[in-house]
C-alpha cells in the first residue's frame, strides 16, 4: 500500500473532491485545506462514503500566511501537492479584479514559499486551456502560444504559471507540473459528490441540468453563428473522474522522479469536440427529458473552438480519458437529482 502524504487544497471543491477519491483510492494518505468559501463540509462523508476513509481536514484560508507556515510545521511529512484552491468564475473576476489576484496569486505564493524550504517538493497546478484563448489550430497542443488573457481569473492561471515555472528554474530538485484542463463535467458515478454551483452556473452543463429539474426556465444557447457544422460553440467536455485519475498520474510521475524537465505543462482533455447542440442532444437522450433552450446572442469573451491534443499526457502521464460524453451527463444527471432531493428534504 502506498503511504505517500498529499497535500490538495481546495480539496472539498469540484475537481479536488474527486481528486481526493481518485488518491485515496490508490493508497494516498490525504489532508485537505479548504476555507469553505465554495464548497461544503458536507463532502468530507461524500469522499468517505465512497472510499471509505476520511481525509485529513483543515479549514485554513490559504491567504492567511502564517497559517499556511503553521500547516507545514504541523505537517512536516507531505510528499506533495495538488492545489486546486482559487476563486473561478470568470465573470467575477472582471468586475473583483483584486480578489482574484488576492486569491489566486497570495495564495499560490505562501505555498510555493513554503515548499521551498524543502528539498524535492512535488507540485500540480490547477490551470486551464483559458491560457489558448482561440488557438490558430485545433487540436491545440501545448505548444501553441499563450494569447493575452480575456479575464484577470485568466490571467491568475497566467501568471501563476510563470510564477511556478521561475520558481523551477532556481531549484533543480523543486518539481512542478501544470494541467491545463478543458471543460471538466459530470459527477462521481455514486452521486455522492459533484458540482455544486452557486448562484446562476457559468457553465454549460450545470445550467443543463438546473433546467432540466426545473431550477431554470430555459437554457440560453449563446450563439448559433460560429464557424462551426451547427453554429453553437465547440469545446472538449472531460469526465471529472478522468481528470482526476491524471493528477494520480501526474503526482506519480513526480513522486517516481520520471519527469523530463522540473516544470512541466500537460493538456487534459479528451481530445473530442462537441458542440453545444450535441451536449443538449446527448443530454436528453441519457435523461428522456426534453430540454427547453432557446438560441440568443454571442456571449463576450467566448471562442468558437477549442479541444485538446492529448497526446503529450496521453504518452508522458501513461493516462487517457476514457469516459464518454453520454456517461458524463448521465452521471451529471444523477447528480443534479440527488441535490434537488436534498433541498427538498432541507425545506
Ligand atoms: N471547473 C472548471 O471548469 C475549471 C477549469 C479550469 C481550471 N479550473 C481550476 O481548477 C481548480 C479547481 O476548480 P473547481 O471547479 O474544483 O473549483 P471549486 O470552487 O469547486 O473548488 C475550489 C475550492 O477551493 C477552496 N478555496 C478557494 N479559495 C481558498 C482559499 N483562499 N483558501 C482555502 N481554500 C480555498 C473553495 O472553498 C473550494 O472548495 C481551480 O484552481 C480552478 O481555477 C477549473
Amino acid at each position: 500500500m502506498n503511504k505517500k502524504r498529499v497535500l490538495v487544497t481546495g480539496g472539498l471543491g469540484f475537481i479536488g473532491s474527486h481528486t481526493v477519491v481518485a488518491l485515496q483510492e490508490e493508497g494516498y494518505e490525504v489532508v485537505i485545506i479548504d476555507n469553505l468559501s465554495n464548497s461544503s463540509i458536507d463532502v468530507l462523508a461524500g469522499i468517505t462514503q465512497i472510499t471509505g476513509k476520511t481525509p485529513q481536514f483543515e479549514n485554513i484560508d490559504l491567504r492567511d500566511k502564517s497559517s499556511v507556515k503553521d500547516f507545514f510545521e504541523k505537517y512536516p511529512d507531505i510528499d506533495g501537492v495538488i492545489h486546486f484552491a482559487a476563486s473561478k468564475a470568470v465573470g467575477e473576476s472582471v468586475v473583483k479584479p483584486l480578489l482574484y489576484y488576492e486569491n489566486n496569486i497570495s495564495s499560490l505564493v505562501y505555498l510555493l514559499k513554503e515548499l521551498y524550504k524543502k528539498d524535492n517538493a512535488s507540485f500540480i497546478f490547477s490551470s486551464s486551456c483559458t491560457v489558448y484563448g482561440q488557438a490558430d489550430e485545433l487540436p491545440i497542443t501545448e505548444d501553441a502560444p499563450v494569447k493575452k488573457a480575456e479575464s484577470p481569473y485568466g490571467n491568475t492561471k497566467q501568471i501563476g504559471e510563470e510564477i511556478i515555472a521561475d520558481t523551477c528554474k532556481t531549484k533543480p530538485d523543486f518539481k512542478a507540473i501544470s494541467l491545463r484542463y478543458f471543460n471538466p463535467i459530470g459527477a462521481h458515478p455514486t452521486a455522492e459528490i459533484g458540482e455544486l454551483p452557486i448562484g446562476v452556473p457559468q457553465n454549460l452543463v450545470p445550467f443543463i441540468t438546473q433546467t432540466a429539474i426545473g431550477k431554470r426556465d430555459e437554457l440560453s444557447v449563446f450563439g448559433d453563428d460560429y464557424p462551426t457544422p451547427d453554429g453553437t460553440a465547440i469545446r472538449d467536455y472531460i469526465h471529472v473522474m478522468d481528470l482526476a485519475e491524471a493528477h494520480v498520474h501526474a503526482l506519480k510521475r513526480l513522486l517516481e522522479g520520471k519527469e523530463k524537465q522540473n516544470y512541466e505543462v500537460f493538456n487534459l482533455g479528451t481530445g473530442t469536440g462537441n458542440s453545444v447542440l450535441e451536449v443538449v442532444k446527448s443530454f436528453e437522450k441519457v435523461s428522456g427529458k426534453k430540454l427547453d433552450y432557446k438560441i440568443v446572442g454571442r456571449r463576450e469573451g467566448d471562442i468558437t473552438a477549442a479541444y485538446a491534443d492529448t497526446t503529450k499526457a496521453n504518452e508522458e502521464l501513461n493516462w487517457k480519458a476514457s469516459r464518454s460524453l453520454d456517461e458524463a451527463l448521465s452521471s451529471a444527471w444523477k447528480w443534479q437529482q440527488v441535490v434537488e432531493k436534498k433541498e427538498e428534504e432541507d425545506k
